[in-house]
């Protein structure tokens, strides 16, 4: 079946996915309408399921509120729009009146449908594009939004697409919340009546919230049922408006901005919004996230394929106490645990000594730094390592060179106040000169200081969030600051083609599928908790694969939560998604740094079952019983389980995990013990987890599987 189709006889489109089927058409008014969504359909099927358009009720109905491709403001609709247009005379509307369309199945494993219209009063045009692959589920739709005409158009809503549920008997949605050092807490709540809005009006995709849904009727679970489910590539404020309508139906409208944000166009100018990427799947929330997770490796992420290396960052170890000695003492006790790429985390420029100055002034400090950072990175390097630095490229301190020579570089509002948190100000992004600004510094410090990998931090969020001078520059601030960003970071690429970025704000402030198309990798959260990580790494996992979630092993007791939890345990924990360590390792003993050494040479031979294999999330990391997260490799030759426990408590009763994901009838191998286990039972009957003794304890098993006709050697399960 060809990716893009359309019937003649009733003019469906027919978008084709391995698994799924999307289906749309245009209405006799022009409009374009959603006909269908979820499992493969042939395109007769799709015909019979888009039936004659529907008449209001009553006076006092008007175009359904759920069920168009972009609900417009305009005619008789009464839901949130998802375009929302004003004109220079004041008037607003949109009627779509059709000009076209294109399919463009040039690339092979890939299609794209582009449909256009225009208004039918004013010259402003809307084209609607989908795109589908071969490999993936995933529907990636944006739209792009042109003033044909010779005066200023204000795009109130500019959303990248909407999307319609089928008729369900109940509706449930899964989204996340959160805080800082408390991100990704997944909530799965029934869908009440009325729009929910998910949002961030923070200038970034925020701690808070995080542009994805999933959608179910209430009864999906891990492994069953069916769940819809969208992302947002977007790294700024936001807005997921999702509906149940009093007749109910379900839909979701997202895509840049809160509210009262415009996107200003000028006479000729063009937007083109974010990709709003839908998915369906059944096969419960663990399928949706292997889909997501799949999607992310093959087609957001540019260098998935690599083995990420295990990290060290200095930070939780020194604070803002960065000095050569020091980070050297650092580096080679790193180097001996078998750590393959240090960095150095806040601290190493300007006058940073603590963080109230120095931001923005990005050269290696001369007291710590006399012959700046060059002899550290090349005795890294010698060490066997790759180095990193730590930068901040979008933030000033008031007290620092840069801001008493461009005090109008930041975001700020004529006669305001300049709101400091954590005595800071952004950077404004939006404008040119600062962008070009970071660029310049940033491929000077790589070039110059062999610098292999930067993390890239951004710790406040917008306030006072104008653009003095030019017209509109209060509006545009909220797109282009995030289009300049994303410039600077695709302009390193550019040019240093072996740097590789991690993605920080305070933590997961920043975490999208837009940065992840720019960067390698994300760091998780500030929390370093082990066992607050569980919860924030299942959260993280819903959407987001273990290839970019960075997670380290700390000091004990914890820097935040002061709870104090086994080595093997805070191993285990960081190594479900890409190991790193950031402990004072100068304080380690000798025992704990060999223990630290036996951990990583484990995560080492496992990792790529971790970083490129299929996730699977078993249990409840807070309930009674372990839980676990297991990973197998896509041709189902090897699984690595780590399960967690809590504080054992007598007489709970021992329920063996089910595992996930084996292939029925083979045989695996514990390659710790060399026990034999059978996948039928370790999936139906389950694997009795016998954890050592004692809060918080912890293990691996890892997997492999046994050729047909070997004996194998010593029986498990
Ligand atoms: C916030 C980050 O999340 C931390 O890991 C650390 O880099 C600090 N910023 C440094 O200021």
């Amino acid at each position: 079946m060809p990716l893009i189709s359309r019937s003649p006889a009733t003019g469906v489109w027919l978008l084709t996915t391995p698994r799924t089927s999307y289906a749309l058409r245009i209405d006799d008014t022009g409009a374009p309408c959603h006909v269908a969504w979820g499992p493969r359909l042939t395109p007769a099927e799709a015909d019979s399921l888009a039936g004659p358009f529907e008449e209001p009720v009553s006076s006092f109905e008007g175009r359904p509120a759920v069920g168009e491709e972009l609900p417009v403001d305009g005619g008789t609709r009464y839901g949130p729009p998802s375009l929302q247009v004003r004109y220079a005379d004041g008037s607003r509307a949109f009627e779509w009146e059709p000009v076209g369309h294109r399919v463009d199945d040039s690339v092979p494993g890939v299609a794209e449908l582009v449909l256009e219209f225009r208004d039918r009063v004013f010259p402003l045009s809307v084209a609607l594009h989908y795109r589908v692959r071969a490999d993936t589920d995933v529907i990636e739709r944006w739209t792009v939004l042109r003033n044909d005409g010779g005066r200023h158009v204000d795009l109130l809503r500019a959303d990248s697409a909407a999307w319609t549920l089928p008729p369900l008997a109940d509706y449930r949605l899964s989204h996340v919340t959160g805080q800082w050092s408390a991100e990704t807490r997944l909530r799965r709540e029934r869908l009440p009546h009325g729009e929910t809005v998910l949002t961030s009006r923070r200038g970034i995709t925020s701690h808070h919230a995080n542009p994805w849904t999933m959608l179910d009727d209430g009864t999906a679970d891990e492994d069953r049922g069916r769940v819809w489910s969208t992302a947002l590539a977007w790294s700024g404020s936001w807005r997921i408006t999702v509906q149940r309508t009093p007749d109910g139906r379900a839909g979701l409208t997202g895509g840049v901005g809160h509210e009262g944000t415009r996107v200003p166009l000028g006479p000729g100018e063009e937007f083109t919004t974010p990709v709003s990427a839908g998915l369906f799947t059944d096969g419960g929330f663990g399928a949706a996230s292997r889909a997501w997770h799949g999607y992310v490796r093959a087609h957001v992420l540019r260098h998935a394929g690599e083995t990420a290396p295990v990290l060290y960052n200095s930070w939780e170890a020194t604070g803002f106490d960065v000095t050569e000695a020091g980070q050297l003492a650092l580096a080679e006790r790193a180097a001996r645990l078998g750590v393959e790429l240090y960095v150095v985390d806040d601290g190493w420029f300007g006058a940073r000594r603590s963080d109230r100055a120095g931001l923005g002034d990005w050269t290696p400090a001369p007291d710590r730094f006399p012959r700046g950072l060059r002899p550290l990175s090349d005795a890294v390097h010698r060490l066997g390592m790759r180095f990193g630095v730590w930068v901040e490229p979008e933030m000033v301190n008031p007290d620092s060179d840069l801001y008493r020579e461009h005090p109008d570089w930041v975001l700020h509002l004529p006669g305001r106040r300049r709101t400091e948190l954590r005595n800071q100000l952004v950077l404004n992004f939006a404008r040119r000169d600062v962008a070009d600004w970071a660029f310049a510094w940033l491929t000077r410090l790589v070039a110059e200081h062999r610098v292999d990998f930067l993390k890239w931090d951004m710790n406040r969020v917008f306030g006072e969030s104008g653009r003095p001078g030019p017209e509109d520059g209060g509006d545009r601030v909220w797109t282009r600051y995030v289009h300049h960003l994303y410039g600077v970071l695709d302009r390193l690429r550019e040019a240093h083609p072996e740097l590789r970025i991690e993605t920080c704000s305070g933590g997961g402030g920043r975490v999208d599928l837009g940065i992840l198309a720019r960067t390698d990798q994300a760091w998780t959260s500030d929390n370093t908790d082990a066992v607050d990580r569980l919860g924030i790494q299942r959260g993280f996992s819903q959407v987001y694969p273990a290839r970019v979630m960075s997670a380290w092993v700390t000091d004990v007791p914890n820097q935040l939560t002061r709870l104090t939890v086994p080595l093997r345990f805070r191993f285990h924990v960081a190594m479900a998604g890409l190991l790193g360590v950031g402990g004072d390792l100068t304080r380690w003993s000798e025992e704990e740094l060999a223990e630290a050494a036996g951990l990583v040479a484990r995560y080492k031979e496992i990792r790529h079952l971790v970083q490129h294999g299929e996730q699977y999330r078993i249990g409840d990391p807070y309930g009674d019983g372990p839980s676990a997260v297991q990973y197998v490799a896509a041709d189902g030759s090897e699984a690595v389980v780590l399960a967690f426990g809590a504080s054992p408590r007598h007489g709970t009763p021992r329920v063996p995990l089910r595992l996930r994901g084996l292939p029925a009838g083979a045989r695996f191998r514990d390659t710790e013990t060399g026990a034999v286990h059978h996948a039928t039972v370790l999936t139906e009957y389950g694997l009795d987890v016998r954890l050592p003794g004692g809060d918080w304890a912890s293990s691996l098993l890892h997997l492999q599987r046994v050729p047909d006709g070997d004996a194998g050697d010593r029986a498990g399960s």
